[in-house]
């Protein structure tokens, strides 16, 4: 039998945690065979919404489920981690500045990098999921100097999902037909969803679909807007698709892309296609046994360059703002 694979979630009483946790439980986020303990990171206020949660999973006798604790400590919550998933943050309030926000998620993210750098298992995975995603990413890992740097990811995977999704119904294709797709730069709205390699069931996309009106003025905002538009519909913000993309990261990661198949995550730059080195931005990835690596070799067409452009020049903007703070 396998021991138990130690994993962290933060924000574990919020709406992505209760969509995330019976599923991490029930083996979806690193596979049919391989148990988990839980460890439940909460600020105190939401200790016993999250012994709550705890209950429930107590109550769903998951064969791999093998413990569950519950701390507001993150030095507790990250002893022997070997997947940590970053989910709570503080969220932008009416009136908030970039700044403000920036340094109220410092002030989570880089005890949490700490916690992580000072506790964590040798083979540690971080995705982070809370916002401002990729640059909380930034700041937990320039805290932990002893983690390598590529351990520390941040979530594309459900923008990837929305793009797939919305390509899928303009050709009338299955998403299972869909491969290659990218999500390049930042977790906002400037993201960019690049299917100019992507293709469906072997077909370029982009020849496939024909249409660049489509792609700058309907499929580019629609996925990028995704998030607003379900505020808007649900009264509350994604949380189920949220938990489903974040165990997808994860999944895929640990256990590989499929032959032909790459995915996207936010990840450090290591220069590729003139993203500047350091920064966390979405690239496209292939994964085997649990180490990724950056699609090499795409053509970057004009359009796609100055879309990608100006989504890292966000993030450099973001880094800058965090350095500037003293957070990184
Ligand atoms: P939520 O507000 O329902 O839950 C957040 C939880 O985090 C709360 O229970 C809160 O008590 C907890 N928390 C706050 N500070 C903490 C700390 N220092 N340590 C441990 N826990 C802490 O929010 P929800 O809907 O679960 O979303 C969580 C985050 O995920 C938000 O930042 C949201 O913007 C982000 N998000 C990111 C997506 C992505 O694609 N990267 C998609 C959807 C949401």
């Amino acid at each position: 039998t396998r021991t138990p694979v130690n994993v962290t979630v933060t924000g574990a009483a919020g709406q992505i945690g209760y969509a995330l946790l019976f599923r991490i439980a029930s083996g979806h986020l690193l596979g049919a065979d391989v148990p988990v303990k839980l460890r439940l990171l909460e600020i105190p206020q939401g200790l016993k919404a999250a012994e709550g949660t705890a209950m429930e999973l107590d109550d769903s006798a998951f064969p791999l489920l093998r413990g569950i604790e519950i701390t507001d400590d993150p030095n507790v919550a990250f002893d022997g981690a070997n997947v940590a998933l970053l989910v709570g943050a503080r969220p932008r309030t009416k009136g908030m500045e970039r700044g403000d926000l920036l340094s109220a998620n410092g002030g989570i993210f880089k005890p949490q990098g700490k916690a992580i750098n000072d506790n964590a298992a040798d083979d540690i995975k971080v995705l982070v999921v809370g916002n401002p995603a990729n640059t909380n990413a930034l700041i937990a890992q320039a805290a932990a100097p002893d983690v390598p740097a590529e351990r520390f990811t941040a979530m594309t995977r459900l923008d990837h999902n929305r793009a797939i999704s919305q390509l899928a119904r303009k050709t009338g294709a299955a998403v299972s037909d869909i491969r290659r797709l990218t999500i390049w730069g930042n977790h906002s709205a400037t993201q960019y969803p690049d299917i100019f390699h992507a293709e469906i069931a072997g077909k370029n996309a982009a020849e496939t679909v024909n249409d660049e009106a489509w792609l700058a003025d309907t499929f580019i905002p629609t996925v990028a807007k995704r998030g607003a538009a379900i505020i808007e519909a649900r009264g509350a913000s994604s949380a189920a698709s949220a938990a489903n993309a974040a165990l997808d990261h994860v999944y895929t990661w640990v256990n590989g892309t499929a032959e032909g198949d790459w995915t996207s995550m936010g990840i450090p730059s290591d220069g590729s296609y003139g993203v500047p080195e350091g920064i966390i931005s979405s690239f496209p990835v292939t994964t085997k046994d649990g180490v990724y690596e950056i699609v090499q070799g795409l053509d970057i067409n004009d359009f796609s360059r100055a879309r990608i452009d100006a989504s890292v020049k966000e993030l450099q903007e973001e880094r800058d703002a965090v350095r500037e703070l003293g957070l990184i």
